[in-house]
């Protein structure tokens, strides 16, 4: 049986040099696939609420949804460590609702959760869940759940400035018991200076190479989700294609008789 994956094995990756890999997946069968083939770190993002579910935003999906898809994805990823990413509000009102809402992801199979932003409050979100025995991933840099705040998807950390202030609530979320640390869209430059100045391991999500490792969406790296591409995702795959080739496939099948066949029919004893 291959060796589960722990924050252990991850700060230990950080602490040879290793580069690990994260990718996000909503279901079953997906995180199933996703283990086999190695990733470190299922992330079921939400990033959910555009890719699986057709919203605009990531605000529109809330607990109940990401147990369900926390359970499923469970199920599937046996070897990678698997991180639920707590929704918008989830964590925010206050410290109790924050334990009990993350601890419910890891009653279900999840074994961290992430977490966006900083303030005082984050922080202490941060030490009460690590002190509960719930592992903490931060999230700085480009943060969705604040799209309204910061007004749009824009870079962030661009001056020298703004990146000593990423790396101050960076090391802060650190002492607070973050294992690791998502970077979304902040110049390589800057990631890299984070990343040298940071015991936790970094995760790059279009911050460059020099992090200790890289997520992308799943449905981005395989071509299946086509509504918007993001500068820094790499398509690996055309499952768009390959799902509409195979629908037209089948529904030609039927419309000509030629599905199901012989094979595919019971027959009375
Ligand atoms: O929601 C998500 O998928 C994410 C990652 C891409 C970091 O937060």
């Amino acid at each position: 049986m291959l060796k589960k994956i722990t924050v252990n094995t991850i700060q230990n990756y950080k602490n040879n040099n290793e580069k690990f890999s994260v990718l996000t997946a909503y279901d079953y069968s997906t995180a199933k696939y996703i283990d086999e083939a190695g990733i470190d770190i299922v992330l079921i993002g939400d990033s959910l609420a555009m890719v699986a579910l057709g919203y605009e935003t990531t605000h529109s999906i809330g607990v109940d949804e990401m147990k369900i898809f926390t359970k499923a994805v469970a199920k599937g990823a046996k070897r990678a460590l698997v991180v639920t990413d707590m929704p918008f509000l989830s964590y925010h009102t206050d410290i109790s609702s924050a334990v009990l809402n993350c601890g419910e992801m890891i009653r279900l199979g999840a074994n961290a959760v992430k977490i966006e932003g900083y303030s005082d409050y984050i922080i202490e979100v941060a030490k009460r869940l690590t002190t509960s025995g719930i592992p903490v991933m931060a999230h700085l840099g480009f943060t969705p759940q604040f799209l309204n705040t910061l007004g749009g998807y824009k870079i962030q950390g661009k001056t020298q400035e703004a990146t000593e202030e990423i790396l101050k609530q960076a090391k802060q979320l650190e002492n607070a018991g973050a294992f690791s640390l998502v970077l979304e869209m902040v110049p390589e430059e800057s990631a890299k200076y984070i990343t040298e100045n940071l015991k936790i391991p970094t995760i790059s999500c279009g911050a460059g190479k020099y992090c200790d490792a890289q997520v992308l969406v799943s449905d981005d790296v395989f071509g299946k989700y086509s509504d918007f591409k993001p500068k820094f995702a790499r398509k690996y795959g055309d499952m768009k294609t390959l799902i509409i080739d195979c629908a037209k496939q089948f529904n030609e099948d039927v419309k000509n008789g030629r599905f199901p066949n012989e094979e595919e029919i019971f027959k009375l004893d």
